[in-house]
């Protein structure tokens, strides 16, 4: 093998966040700008796999929990080249901060999986690839719904429900303002407590989990026939709802309010929650510069702007 390269991207889920768990249909895109790169260059005989990812620097095989779902993106990927005496040193570079909601363990998990398969020049299908990073996400959190494994490789726009994928074509024209609270949330222990919270109340949370997936399915309708103004208030039910379901957090609420006091069409959390991002809808492009500077000044550590339908 040679030194191999992979890249993915970051992702935005614009809606269905933890009802995608439970099988209703949420939307997400990939956001090309913010890339996740990986290298894989094999190791000499009788060196020791290297990690360097984020902040840490040492050995691949002692590098703890937190960076479970990489070693295991290694393991499955070389146990499916059937090359598993060769070690690699992993290096991954990311554009975008970590445990923040835009899909950084599935994109990392996938670069890695593609620069190992590169290594080897292995022609490999979508569908395997995506099987590989999925493998992984499971140790990162437990029962991942393949919606960021997905979206981090993809090319656009993808509805998922109940592992299904299509890619859905946006119409009409807005922007999504995407706005880092700075604060850390863990996918994993968002995802748990709803479950929690789930089998404790059945019927009750039950009840919240279906109305998530009706506005997810509202809103990707709104999106593919350009409906931006009915769109945004699917979002903003969204965000009701997974407040009801405690995966909010103040400094979301804060940016959330801002983002509409704004102008924004719809403003909630993206991905797990607890922290992390917030995304808003913004009809143009000034509105997106306006909504976004108030997120700056109320705090936001950055700020990324998207233009929703190319
Ligand atoms: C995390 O980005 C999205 C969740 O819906 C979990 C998942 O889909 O596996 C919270």
């Amino acid at each position: 093998p040679h030194e191999g390269y992979g890249r993915t991207w970051a992702k935005a889920i614009l809606i269905g966040e933890h009802s995608v768990v439970y099988g209703h249909p949420a939307l997400a895109l990939p956001l090309h700008s913010l890339r996740m790169q990986a290298w894989a260059a094999p190791a000499t005989e009788g060196e020791e796999p290297q990690l360097s990812a984020l902040d840490y620097e040492g050995p691949l095989a002692g590098s703890g929990e937190r960076f479970g779902g990489l070693r295991r993106a290694v393991e499955v990927t070389l146990n499916y080249l059937g090359t598993t005496g060769q070690g690699f040193h992993i290096r991954t570079e990311s554009d975008f901060p970590a445990g923040r909601g835009l899909g950084s363990s599935a994109a990392a998990s996938g670069a890695v999986v593609r620069a190992l398969l590169d290594a080897y020049d292995a022609a490999v299908s979508d569908e395997d690839i995506l099987r590989l990073t999925n493998q992984a996400e499971q140790v990162t959190h437990g029962h991942p719904s393949g919606l960021d494994a997905a979206t981090t490789s993809g090319q656009g726009p993808v509805r998922l429900e109940q592992g299904a994928m299509r890619t859905v074509r946006p119409r009409g024209a807005a922007y999504l303002v995407i706005a880092d609270t700075g604060v850390a949330g863990s996918t994993k222990e968002a995802v748990e407590g709803v479950r929690g919270r789930l089998e404790a109340d059945p019927d009750g949370v039950g009840r919240l989990m279906d109305e998530l997936g009706n506005q997810a399915a509202a809103a990707i309708a709104d999106l593919e026939a350009g409906r931006m103004e009915p769109l945004g208030d699917h979002m903003n039910q969204a965000q009701e709802l997974l407040d009801a379901l405690q995966v909010g957090h103040p400094t979301l609420d804060k940016l959330v309010q801002e983002a509409r006091s704004n102008g924004a069409l719809g403003a909630k959390l993206t991905g797990g929650g607890l922290g992390g991002c917030m995304l808003a809808l913004a009809a143009d492009g000034d509105d997106a510069d306006r909504i976004g500077q108030a997120l700056k000044a109320q705090g936001a550590q950055q700020v990324w702007v998207h233009r929703l339908v190319a």
